[in-house]
């Protein structure tokens, strides 16, 4: 389906990720979580109830958006969730788009940028569906804010290390 993550950015995954190591995705689904989680130690950040610990392979952190964040998780139990680790990628394909939010998934670069989320972002990052202008304009942003060129495929996007 189109929401899920394009079966060409799951193999420059394995071909590019080293096999074993940690990765983060905000959103899961059938798309990433288990082909990631097979071969990854895949952590998970959903906030659908319904769509938590729906694939074995992964780690979830079930967080409800929080309104006052632009309908982004709830930064208290994201940075709890990711407290001591690293990845070595990070996929941004979530949270699913939401017509109260203007830009659903901004939450992440905001709360970077402001020091609140305390993600170590020297990995690569992924983000799905930059065929959709505000994703684009997440990407750009996020490169802009690391310092790091961006890389465009047909619908997803990569900043590499
Ligand atoms: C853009 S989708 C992508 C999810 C995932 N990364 C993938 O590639 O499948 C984002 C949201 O879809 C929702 N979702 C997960 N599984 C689903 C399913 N089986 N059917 C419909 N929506 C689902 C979740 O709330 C998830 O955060």
């Amino acid at each position: 389906m189109a929401w899920e993550l394009n079966n060409n950015c799951i193999e420059w995954i394995k071909n590019n990720i080293e096999k074993g190591s940690s990765v983060l995705e905000f959103g899961s689904g059938p798309g990433s979580t288990p082909h990631i989680g097979r071969d990854y130690d895949l952590y998970s950040i959903e906030e659908n109830p319904d769509y938590v610990n729906v694939h074995s392979d992964s780690t979830y952190l079930y967080s409800p958006l929080i309104e006052d964040a632009g309908y982004w998780y709830d930064i208290d139990l994201v940075n709890q969730f990711i407290e001591g680790k690293s990845f070595s990628c990070i996929l941004v394909d979530g949270p699913a788009a939401d017509p109260s939010a203007p830009c659903p998934r901004c939450g992440v670069y905001d709360y970077l940028k402001s020091g609140k989320l305390k993600l170590n972002t020297e990995c690569v990052w992924i983000f799905d569906d930059t065929d959709r202008s505000w994703d684009v304009d997440l990407a750009k942003k996020m490169s802009e804010l690391l310092g790091r060129k961006l890389e465009s495929f047909s619908d997803y996007s990569i900043i590499n290390v």
